[in-house]
């Protein structure tokens, strides 16, 4: 099947409706692409636009100057924007290629924390390697476009390959993205303003591609957070493992402790489970280990999003 009339109304359609204006489309630059492209893969554009991408950059303007931090200052710069392995993924990349990127997709996607998709974005945006990108809404895209109700990641990549346009990957892989995010939506797609429409083969019944998921329930894990007071200080510890390491946490036990009076209980949810916090003050004889951090610090230290709502709380109710 040739595309090229699919290619032609894609790129007509980037030109009057595509998103020209975000600060990563206007430049070549790789390190300032990966961390957009870092940023944007748990988070909204939006918030990254609006929060994140130009303290961060200030923070850290060059792959060499995040080489050159530690991974405290790192993950201090990523608070708020969560799944923090991708601050520890963008520091270990940075000590490993510093001082530049590279623009290779087989030598990008060695580096840590870069898959075949993002790879693919840095290499396609910074040199307009012929690659696609492979993201969520692409992938949406691609299950209509075929009228596949399922597809294993083998398949979709070739779906993907197939349907590139290798002769303007820049423009293709952007418009691709800003098509599943404002016109093939998942639930109301506005199939009548779609360049894909003419060989769309999903198009009389786009929501039923890909094959709709049961709802699956999350787990609820339940944690008691234990805050230790000793003046105007309170007990804090850095977190080790994969998760969340590198953040300072509250001492947390799996059940109650008996010498403690609950405060209050917090629900955050995360990509996997649900977190219900139960906080207690706590007034045993011995101490749980961490260190005494001063409460005028707490905003200093790099503390996951579901302290910063503890911590908050705490402060709401004149507690801290
Ligand atoms: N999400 C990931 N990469 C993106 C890009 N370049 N533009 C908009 N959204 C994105």
């Amino acid at each position: 099947m040739n595309y090229s009339d699919i290619h032609t109304d894609i790129g007509t359609w980037y030109e009057r409706c595509g998103r020209h204006d975000l600060p990563w489309r206007k430049t070549d630059d790789p390190y300032l692409i990966y961390i957009s492209e870092m940023m944007l893969q748990q988070t909204q554009v939006k918030t990254v636009l609006e929060r994140f991408y130009f303290p961060f950059l200030d923070r850290f303007p060059t792959l060499k100057s995040i080489a050159e931090a530690t991974l405290d200052d790192v993950l201090h710069a990523w608070q708020g924007l969560g799944y923090y392995r991708r601050a520890r993924y963008i520091h270990e990349t940075a000590r490993i290629a510093a001082p530049r990127l590279p623009t290779d997709p087989g030598e990008l996607v060695r580096l840590p924390g870069i898959g075949k998709s993002t790879a693919h974005a840095i290499a396609a945006f910074s040199v307009h390697a012929p690659v696609p990108i492979l993201d969520a809404n692409v992938r949406r895209i691609l299950y209509r476009f075929f009228a596949r109700k399922k597809a294993t990641e083998k398949e979709l990549w070739q779906l993907a390959e197939t349907l590139l346009d290798r002769e303007n990957p820049y423009t293709y892989n952007q418009a691709m993205m800003d098509i599943g995010a404002t016109v093939c939506l998942p639930k109301n797609p506005d199939c009548d303003t779609c360049p894909l429409e003419r060989k769309c083969l999903g198009r009389s019944a786009p929501q039923d591609y890909p094959a709709p998921k049961r709802a699956k329930n999350r787990p609820v894990k339940r944690r008691c957070y234990l805050l230790v007071e000793n003046g105007a200080k309170i007990l804090m510890r850095k977190r080790k493992g994969d998760l969340l390491g590198g953040l300072w946490e509250l001492p947390s036990t799996e059940t109650a402790p008996k010498e403690g009076e609950k405060l209050f209980e917090i629900v955050h949810d995360y990509t996997h489970f649900r977190r219900i916090a139960e906080l207690y003050r706590y007034r045993g004889k011995k101490n749980p280990e961490g260190e005494w951090i001063d409460v005028k610090e707490l905003h200093s230290i790099a503390t996951s999003s579901l302290e910063k709502k503890i911590f908050a709380r705490l402060q709401k109710l004149t507690l801290l």
